[in-house]
């Protein structure tokens, strides 16, 4: 990795949107058999926004973008590259290109990185090796999901989690480098402990045996989660990880400013914090709102910590993303965002 260290990654701007209803857990209690005080005990989630069916994934993670294109003095037309890490795209061949029209980037070239909730850490490694070649000068990294329309609404050990929402960040070749380590993983061998799967299914099955490929029919279940079995996951494999990049750069859990992880259950980001003996104060948290908002829950959380002036230029971030794949990643950053 730092034989290609040519340039440095510098985070430029951030911005983040989430869709205006909210649904709260006591709504929720009046259609499923569950409480608030069930849901905020085990979750720590309050309510979560859910998209409105007038609008898309697109234009939320269109809001993000304009407010980190306009807090970077960006132009869309700017930007090299966009990377759209999402696993609710409006489109199985990707959305990144509806994006890219939506904001006028003309000149960036654009793909969907699908990795559910590691999709935006994953995302923002890519973008830096981007940097880090020479490759481009301009990346905008965008996390986005809206799982509420894909989950049973019936479901109360599922639905309960998950919100919408989207964040993004601006990537820009520099001469210093504000991604000091990161490290990615994945155990494909429990992919089935939280998944969306595909199926197939057959409108005719007397003639199974000479379809034609019209009279197939494709589809995707509601998610499915073994609740239990991931958190078990989050909880050992999200500190090993973060160890495994500051022993990288050869620095101490106590030089971590603030602990940005994946929004999944206030529960597991307590355990997490315990086990690197980071205190309650360096835990950054807005489950409490937004529930786990899949890809776009780190980024949403990192624009409204810094818009609140809560995060302060030399801060160190470590930032980890975890979920379906099973996948997991973390970064280590440097702050360093002019206002
Ligand atoms: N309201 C009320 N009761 C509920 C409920 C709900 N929404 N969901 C489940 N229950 C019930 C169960 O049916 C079970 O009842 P029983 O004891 O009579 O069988 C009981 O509550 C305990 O269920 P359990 O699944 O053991 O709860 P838990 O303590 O493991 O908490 C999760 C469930 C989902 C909150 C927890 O496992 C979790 O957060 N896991 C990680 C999930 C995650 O983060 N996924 C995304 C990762 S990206």
């Amino acid at each position: 990795m730092k034989a290609l260290a040519h340039y440095g990654t510098h985070i430029l701007s951030t911005g983040s949107s989430v869709p205006s209803i909210c649904v709260t857990n006591h709504m929720l209690s009046d259609t499923i058999d569950t409480s608030d005080e069930w849901i905020s005990s085990r979750t720590g989630i309050t309510e979560r926004r859910i998209l409105p069916s007038n609008q898309s994934i697109i234009d939320i993670a269109t809001e993000a973008s304009v407010e980190a294109l306009n807090k970077g003095f960006l132009k869309a037309y700017d930007l090299d590259l966009i990377l759209f890490a999402t696993s609710t795209p409006n489109d199985l061949f990707g959305s990144a290109s509806q994006l890219q029209t939506s904001l006028g980037a003309t000149q960036a070239a654009s793909f969907d990185i699908t990795a559910a909730c590691s999709g935006f850490v994953i995302a923002l490694t890519v973008g830096h090796q981007f940097i880090q070649t020479g490759m481009y000068r301009n990346i905008l990294v965008v996390g986005a999901d809206t799982l509420s329309q894909w989950v049973d609404w019936s479901d109360r050990t599922t639905c309960i989690l998950f919100g919408d929402g989207a964040g993004a960040v601006i990537l820009q070749r520099s001469s210093t480098n504000d991604i000091l380590s990161f490290k990615l993983n994945t155990n494909g061998s429990e992919s089935h402990q939280l998944r969306i799967s595909c199926h197939t299914s057959v409108k005719n099955h007397a003639t199974q045996e000479i379809l034609y490929p019209q009279k197939l029919q494709h589809g995707y279940q509601y998610l499915t989660m073994n609740g239990k079995e991931v958190y078990k996951f989050a909880v050992s494999a999200v500190p090993a990880s973060i160890v495994k990049c500051l022993n990288q750069i050869n620095i101490d859990t106590d030089k971590i400013t603030w602990l940005l992880l994946h929004q999944a259950n206030q529960r597991i980001l307590e355990t997490v914090a315990d086990k690197l003996k980071i205190t309650d104060d360096k835990v950054i948290s807005n489950i409490k709102f937004y529930g786990n908002t899949s890809a776009a829950s780190i980024p949403i959380a990192l624009n409204e910590t810094f818009n609140s002036g809560h995060i302060c230029n030399g801060d160190i971030i470590a930032i980890s993303g975890f979920g379906a794949g099973l996948t997991w990643g973390t970064i280590l950053m440097k702050w360093n965002i002019i206002q």
